[in-house]
């Protein structure tokens, strides 16, 4: 079962002119299947939270461990193979490949793992695509992609190499109502069924209450 223990981490944003405490002082814990919605204000920090416990962004300050690791001491190249085996990740401006079709979206973590064969991709991409509802969509550049199905392809991407941990930055932001039902339907039965850790950023409290437990941000702390 995966496990996350974030003690006090912290994170500042400096520019030119002012310096922004986006994550002051989090303690965080999650292990098992639970699923997590982290919601507040926009600019609270929420995806940074995510960031940092997805491994994308190094806390300044803090302990994080992730399965018992101790994720801060890893080099560049043993920190990029742990996030890509442990975190399949929704982010929140979805990063396609415009001019890429849905197929090599849905590809892209898998070129990057270690350990899943090269022959595997092809029934791993069509079963993600089917799971999200696009199968009709893969030969499809990604830029000529609604907003809804675009986010379908990020989600389909975040689950292809089937790792333990899923952070989703506002998965269903762009979607309509049965989308959105269908996206948590899937995120819901991966983490009850698949026995993933699911943890959901979002503004939207239809979607942060089919979560186990609700974390609410504000100004950088948990309150
Ligand atoms: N790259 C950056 N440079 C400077 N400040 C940043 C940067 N990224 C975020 N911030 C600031 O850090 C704070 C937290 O941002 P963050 O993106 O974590 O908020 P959020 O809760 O995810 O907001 P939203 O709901 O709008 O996505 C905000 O005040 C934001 O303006
Ligand atoms: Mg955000």
């Amino acid at each position: 079962m995966p496990t996350i223990t974030a003690h006090s981490i912290c994170k500042s944003y400096h520019t030119n002119h002012y310096t922004v405490k986006a994550v002051d002082h989090v303690d965080f814990t999650v292990s098992g299947n639970e699923s997590v919605a982290i919601v507040g204000p926009s600019g609270s920090g929420k995806s940074t939270l995510l960031n940092m416990l997805g491994m994308i962004l190094p806390p300044d300050e803090g302990s994080l461990q992730i399965d018992g690791q101790d994720i801060t001491l890893l080099g560049d190249r043993k920190k990029s193979a742990f996030r890509n085996h442990t975190f399949g990740y929704v982010v929140q401006d979805f990063a396609l490949l415009d001019d890429e079709t849905v197929y090599s979206n849905i590809r892209l973590p898998l070129l990057y793992n270690k350990v899943i064969r090269r022959s595997e991709h092809r029934k791993r991409i069509y079963h993600a695509a089917e799971a999200l509802g696009i199968s009709d969509k893969l030969r499809r550049k990604a830029g000529k992609l609604s907003g809804g199905e675009r986010q379908r392809v990020a989600i389909a991407r975040s689950i292809v190499c089937d790792q333990p941990i899923i952070l989703a930055d506002e998965p269903t932001g762009s979607l309509d109502a049965d989308n959105k039902e269908n996206v948590m339907t899937i995120l819901m039965r991966l983490c009850k069924e698949e026995n993933k850790m699911v943890i959901i950023v979002t503004h939207d409290m239809d979607v942060a209450k089919q979560c186990d437990r609700i974390v609410s941000m504000r100004d950088g702390k948990i309150i």
